[in-house]
């Protein structure tokens, strides 16, 4: 018998029609004059404020949804259903041939997506494996080869639609593609345990 092992595989969450259509429409009407926060790239790309979820009844209301998808994840990355918090929210407004450079989330362990438009398929939102560091690189990538978990340099999400959300570790490289469609709308939200603890050598977050 052989056995091709997935070895250290990542998890991510996918949660279709997580966020209904009527919430979804009170998230675009919420947005609708918030995006103010021009994106330092792509002149077709902007973004609210950061928004918090304290003293907001609409995002409290977006995070409870959100929340048991969290700890979900979290179980998955951490081992134990641990408590949560989503700290941080911001809304995304993509126009027409723009898109959102190659990034990762800073100071935090849980980040998703909630889409609220309908998204071309030009704009998925792609995942990398890396960008390199000073080391050679060797490849085999050529017409021949087969692109598969173990070699892929790139996940495509599947599309979304309005109300769907995804979860991934805030480590992981992505970037939407330029969006060759209509406006396409989304918010973006980051998310931290209250506390890790490796044998008692514990840290707390706020
Ligand atoms: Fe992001």
């Amino acid at each position: 018998m052989t056995e091709m092992i997935a070895l250290f595989p990542t998890p991510m969450l996918r949660c279709e029609g997580l966020v209904d259509a009527t919430l979804v429409a009170q998230l675009r009407s919420h947005l609708q004059v918030q995006m103010t926060v021009p994106n330092v790239q792509s002149a077709q790309l902007s973004h609210s404020q950061i928004l918090y979820p304290e003293g907001d009844a609409l995002l409290q209301t977006l995070t409870d949804r959100l929340m048991p998808t969290v700890v979900e994840l979290g179980e998955q990355i951490f081992g134990q259903a641990l408590p949560w918090r989503i700290k941080e929210l911001w809304g995304n407004v993509l126009q027409t041939g723009g898109y959102q450079a190659v990034h990762n989330h800073a100071n935090s362990f849980i980040s998703g997506i909630v889409y609220l438009s309908v998204s071309h398929p030009s704009s998925r939102t792609a995942f990398l494996r890396g960008l390199g560091g000073r080391d050679f690189a060797f490849s085999n990538t050529n017409r021949q080869a087969q692109t598969g978990p173990y070699n892929a340099e790139k996940w495509l999400a599947p599309e979304p639609e309005p109300g769907d959300v995804l979860l991934f570790p805030s480590y992981l490289l992505h970037e939407v593609p330029i969006n060759h469609g209509a406006e396409r709308v989304s918010m973006a939200f980051n998310a931290i345990p209250e506390r890790l603890d490796a044998w008692g050598y514990s840290i707390g977050f706020q």
